[in-house]
């Protein structure tokens, strides 16, 4: 429990409570009031053509300016037609003819502590060299390269590298398995693979090589590999395939002009789950991705140019690539990045850096918050925070306890708190107060960012009545939306586009309340959110099923504490009998199919799964039974009582 679990429970009784920006917040900020607010956003809706025309001309370099703002021909859109632009030269070349030059773009710090600053024009050269190798090893404009690397400084150099000379990247998250990085470059088509010898993860080595080693023996694509020295271990070098990144760094020329890339050329494509098992690679393009995430980086961060930002999110999700990369680096900012855990050496890590670099504007997930409540207010206390100016978080809904929590601990009660709701597919921040300009409610996101159309529907598309719940719809097209399903129109137009006429389906339930405020209800589809990780409940089954020992499986989640969800799965064996070491057998096969992130928190053993007739697994009733729930949803669709009474029973 929380140290000061006791007054959590008197703020949490007054959770409607308004919190408004201090007049002293609101008076610097970008965007200072709700008057301005509204302006902004009635003038978006009303001409959004208009509107984002306006910002793109002076935002982003055109090479070649564009013809029409926009080619809506649904589902699929095309933002700043005929134009060419460049994000690697937004981010750098930008800012390499005004002061930013020595500004330093990223301050690195090593998980064991080590430490390293690159100014903007040092992260330019690294990424022209990077190009140049990268072109020397065969890679052209739309080639996809995949990248498995920790977060050092080589991964962003790595991603802006793709972006200068138009190859399409694919990060994964280095907690992945080489089964899943086998399928994503399979799916991809990927030519080159880059990695490290290996990261550290809480003082322990990850070893990547290996990884990528075994992942790249099911890649028939994949043609070369780059890899980063970062730890100084022996790896595995195939003669002619395996490439030491210094000794290609060596030779390369730092010559290398960013290329100019058609608007929607293909920035990078991302992996994540969708309620089918094969994960999407969603596609997301050059410039309307690139204004969208560096206007809403200024906008929601009230980005000022003194201001030192820190994104404790990894690069292989869409949160590192909006907020670490392409954001932050567009607009000139200076930042923190961190390789490693929040807890190594000790609980206070965070803490010690945000004080070390006096961070000021300070983003993170809800699921780390619940982490530094549970390991207790003293890991804070002994760091002196004052820098902090504002606060965010993302990746699932805060609640309101966690939320108190943050403003009063690590906030001081002076730092607003941004709560950002947006998705992989949406690119950048969708729904999120504006710090000088819109209270806070603890647990809503507020109010959609300019642009923004959002609505709340019933199935067929109706509208539900105010402060209903509903399935949340985007009506409107946005710059930084994804543009498809790599290779999958089909599944693109079915997924997002299909169940709503109209309008793209977020896969979130949400409401409105009388004050125009969202709060975001949970996922309408078989996608399970734990620790802020996406993944399709049919991943972890198939994982779980091929297993030789499982018969069938279904995977739900239920709430957690400091998780927010954990992940339960209901296992029927076979050719075994269920024991512990079983248990403990199933968590890490489905940690080595998916990765160690998706390993279950509880393995439940069980006779047979609760079915619909038509064979459709209840999940409902077994979440239920997950959250130990005495009383279980409607069963009147149920095959077989009987099968939850065993359940219930733990009969195994
Ligand atoms: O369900 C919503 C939840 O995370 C989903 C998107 O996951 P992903 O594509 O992995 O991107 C995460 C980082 C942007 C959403 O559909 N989610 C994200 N942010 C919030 C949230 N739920 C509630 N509140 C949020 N602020």
């Amino acid at each position: 429990m929380p140290e000061n679990a006791a007054s959590f429970l008197e703020t949490v009784m007054r959770e409607e409570r308004v919190f408004a920006p201090s007049p002293e917040f609101a008076s610097r900020a970008r965007i200072k009031s709700q008057e301005e607010y509204e302006n902004l956003w009635n003038e978006a809706q009303q001409n959004p053509e208009a509107f984002w025309d306006k910002i793109a001309q002076t935002e982003l370099h055109w090479f070649q300016p564009y013809s029409q703002v926009l080619q809506w021909n649904e589902p699929f859109a095309q933002w700043f037609v005929g134009g060419k632009t460049n994000a690697s030269y937004n981010c750098l070349d930008r800012h390499l003819n005004t002061p930013w030059r020595n500004k330093a773009a990223i301050l690195w710090e090593g998980e064991p502590g080590d430490q390293r600053t690159l100014t903007y024009q040092q992260l330019h050269r690294e990424v022209c060299k990077f190009a140049n190798a990268l072109k020397g090893l065969g890679v052209k404009k739309g080639d996809v390269v995949s990248i498995y690397m920790p977060m050092t400084p080589e991964l962003v150099i790595a991603m802006l590298a793709c972006a200068r000379i138009g190859a399409v990247h694919s990060v994964i998250f280095a907690g992945f398995s080489a089964e899943a990085i086998a399928d994503r470059n399979n799916d991809a088509s990927a030519k080159v693979q880059l990695t490290a010898d290996a990261g550290w993860r809480r003082g322990k080595q990850l070893p990547l090589k290996e990884t990528v080693d075994a992942a790249l023996a099911k890649s028939p694509s994949v043609q070369k590999c780059v890899v980063l020295r970062r730890i100084g271990n022996q790896v595995n070098m195939q003669e002619g395939r395996d490439f030491w990144w210094h000794d290609l760094m060596q030779d390369a020329s730092a010559d290398c002009p960013a290329e100019p890339l058609d608007s929607e050329h293909p920035l990078y494509i991302l992996y994540t789950s969708g309620s089918t098992g094969k994960p999407k690679g969603i596609r997301h393009t050059t410039a309307g991705y690139n204004l969208y995430v560096k206007k809403t980086f200024e906008w929601v961060f009230d980005y000022r140019e003194e201001d030192i930002f820190w994104c404790t999110a990894d690069c292989g999700w869409v949160t590192g690539h909006s907020y670490i990369v392409y954001g932050p680096l567009s607009a000139g900012a200076t930042q923190v990045m961190y390789e490693g855990a929040p807890n190594w050496p000790a609980e206070d890590r965070f803490w010690e850096i945000v004080e070390k670099y006096k961070v000021n504007i300070f983003y993170t997930a809800p699921t780390a918050i619940r982490a530094f409540i549970k390991w207790g207010d003293r890991h804070v206390d002994k760091h002196d925070l004052s820098s902090l100016r504002l606060l965010g978080t993302v990746g699932e809904g805060i609640n309101p306890e966690a939320w108190m929590w943050y403003h009063r601990k690590i906030g001081g009660e002076r730092c607003p708190i941004v709560d950002t709701w947006w998705q992989t597919e949406t690119g950048g921040i969708m729904m999120s107060p504006l710090p000088g300009a819109i209270a806070a409610k603890p647990g809503s996101c507020t109010k959609p960012l300019p642009g923004v159309i959002p609505a709340i529907v019933k199935e067929g598309g109706q509208p539900v009545e105010q402060g209903q719940g509903g399935m949340l719809c985007i009506a409107k097209p946005w710059p930084g939306m994804l543009r498809g399903i790599w290779g999958d129109d089909e599944r693109y137009k079915q997924q997002y586009w299909s169940r709503v006429p109209g309008m793209y389906l977020t896969g979130d339930n949400a409401r409105c309340d009388k004050d125009g405020y969202y709060w975001i209800m949970g996922r309408i589809d078989d996608v399970i959110n734990v620790s802020g990780h996406r993944l399709s409940t049919i991943e972890v089954e198939s994982a779980l099923v091929s297993h030789p020992n499982v018969a069938e499986a279904a995977a739900v989640d239920r709430p957690d504490e400091v998780k927010g969800q954990a992940l339960s799965v209901f296992v029927i064996v076979r050719d075994a009998e269920p024991s512990d070491e079983l248990r403990e057998e199933l968590r890490q096969h489905v940690g080595k199919e998916i990765g160690a992130f998706a390993k279950p928190d509880e393995v439940w053993f069980t006779a047979a799964l609760p079915k619909t007739r038509s064979g459709k697994i209840m999940r409902r009733l077994l979440k239920d039974i997950a959250s130990g729930k005495e009383e279980v949803g409607d069963t009147t669709t149920l095959e077989d009582l009987n099968v939850l009474a065993k359940l219930r029973a733990h009969e195994e």
